[in-house]
């Protein structure tokens, strides 16, 4: 497939980001909540949510459940799925809606993913899901071998009000002539792992890539880390101002939201969007205050799953279990 600044601009065009409020679902989830939390096993308390909300999720709802990341569904930010500020909650909605969505998550043995929230050394490392600083756009793990197609992220508070941000493809390529994305198309950058693992990992890829099924996906790291700088470097030297160009044109891409009420769901295609937050304003990210945090009391808590798609055909075949 030969990626021509018009074929990538036609493929991109239809990709959108979709929000449904479902807090219709809210009452059934809350009661079901109360009265079986005391349940010792999350794995059954996540098999009972799934069949609740199979039941109770209305078809127009349930159809994106296949399609983030093709049909034009870049990402999907579900609202008002639950009320109440419990991290086992929020956990256990979650992972129940990472299933649905087909979401398998990996659990690398040097990296702590599950629970984003303030640490102590937070401040050193502002451009980190556990810092306070802003983030800059980029895809998840872009230097492992294994795909990350999809990344998940569940708001179990955040009296910070800070949502997360997300930049589609087509933000992106929009700002750039057709040399400019005719080059974008044909460079390959290594892409390193940060402060986020506690190893030094890179990949060489291709920034533009075509997929049969997922069409034009983007492989894009904007992000600058403390420790080791640049997590995306041009392979080759006569690429390196491009890409630094390419870099300068962020404040002219517009995001699209999530939301930060308790309560938010929002599962994103990884090659299809960039993703990135805010500087968060808080008095508790100040230093004198950040080393006091910690997982029960951090104002601001999100669970996220990042990691390749189930087997499809296997899911639906499980699916079937589980639907009335
Ligand atoms: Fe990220």
């Amino acid at each position: 497939m030969k990626l021509t600044p018009g074929f990538i601009r036609d493929q991109i065009r239809r990709e959108h980001v979709i929000t449904r409020d479902i807090s219709y679902v809210a009452e059934q989830v809350e009661h079901w909540w109360a009265n079986y939390q005391s349940c010792p096993s999350n794995h059954a308390l996540k098999l009972q949510l799934i069949s609740l909300l199979s039941t109770a999720l209305r078809k127009s709802d349930k159809c994106y459940f296949e399609n983030v990341g093709k049909n034009g569904v870049s990402a999907v930010c579900l609202i008002g799925v639950f009320q109440t500020d419990s991290y086992r909650l929020a956990l256990i909605v979650h992972e129940a809606l990472c299933e649905l969505f087909h979401l398998r998550d990996i659990k690398y043995p040097y990296e702590h993913h599950k629970a984003l929230f303030l640490k102590a050394d937070g401040e050193k490392y502002r451009d980190w899901g556990n810092g306070a600083g802003e983030i800059t756009p980029h895809s998840d793990d872009l230097y492992e071998a294994e795909s990350t197609d999809l990344l998940a992220l569940t708001v179990c508070r955040d009296k910070t009000s800070t949502p997360t941000q997300c930049f589609p493809a087509k933000t992106i390529i929009e700002c750039l002539s057709d040399a400019e994305l005719s080059r974008l198309a044909n460079i390959t950058a290594i892409f390193r792992s940060g402060k986020n693992v506690s190893l030094s990992k890179s990949c060489r890829r291709k920034l533009v890539q075509y997929d049969p099924i997922y069409g034009v996906q983007l492989y894009l790291d904007f992000r600058i880390d403390t420790d080791v700088g640049e997590r995306m470097i041009a392979t080759y030297p006569e690429d390196a101002e491009f890409l630094r160009k390419l870099r300068l044109k962020i404040p002219s891409w517009t995001p699209v939201y999530s939301a930060s009420a308790t309560g938010t769901f929002f599962i994103m295609a990884n090659y299809k969007v960039l993703h990135a937050r805010p500087v968060i304003q808080s008095s508790v990210a100040s230093p004198a205050n950040l080393h006091k945090i910690n997982f029960h009391d951090t104002p601001r808590l999100l669970f996220r799953s990042k990691g390749p798609r189930h087997n499809l055909s296997l899911a639906q075949e499980y699916s079937e279990y589980l639907l009335p």
